[in-house]
């Protein structure tokens, strides 16, 4: 797909046709996340993926909006470190250092979501309110944070393609030009 293309066509698949997603297709959707920019190139975050049945249907669980990842044939988890990265701490106030990272992970979460659906491939994402518990199932250490959940499968409904009409506010009310 053109990149234009896979930017229109991208929504919020939460119904997955059983088809696996390739590995070569997961380390691509992963790599997007890597490459995306981070303030100070800080890169803060880590990936755990997941395919594996019984782990899934455990992860469907940490949120109540969580329930599609139970019927994904994987899901990529967005981690963080608890303690803020020293550079950033010397220059910004401590809600601002995590506002910058929590910025930083929506940027490789949507350089996730894109290049999925490049390949076709649908993308859900899933808050995760119940964090010890995504950590016990995800074996991720005392110190890190999971913050995010994006399900990644084949659209069971149809396949993506650009959408001509947005659910979304017209360009013209949210797009200023020269002053607000
Ligand atoms: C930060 C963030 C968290 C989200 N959390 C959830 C969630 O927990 N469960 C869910 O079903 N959808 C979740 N979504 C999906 C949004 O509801 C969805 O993207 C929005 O309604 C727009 O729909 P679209 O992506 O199909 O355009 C989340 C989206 C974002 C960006």
């Amino acid at each position: 797909m053109e990149t234009w293309d896979a930017i229109r066509a991208r929504r919020n698949v939460r119904q997955y046709r059983p088809d696996p997603v390739s590995e070569a297709d997961l380390d691509r959707i992963v790599d997007a996340a890597r490459r995306a920019p981070s303030a100070g190139n800080n890169q803060p975050w880590d990936f755990v993926v997941v395919t594996d049945k019984a782990q899934l249907k455990q992860l469907s669980t940490v949120w109540m909006g969580a329930a599609h990842i139970a019927d994904a044939p994987a899901a990529i988890a967005l981690i963080i470190a608890k303690a803020v990265d020293d550079e950033h701490a010397k220059l910004l106030d401590p809600s601002d250092v995590k506002a910058v990272i929590q910025f930083d992970l929506g940027q490789a979460m949507a350089a996730m979501t894109i290049a999925a659906a490049d390949l076709g491939i649908g993308t859900g994402h899933t808050w995760v309110d119940d964090k010890d518990k995504a950590r016990a199932i995800l074996g991720v250490p005392d110190d890190h944070i999971v913050c995010y959940l994006l399900a990644v499968g084949y659209p069971a409904d149809r396949p993506l393609r650009p959408i001509r009409k947005p659910d979304r506010c017209p360009l013209a009310e949210v797009m200023h030009r020269e002053h607000w």
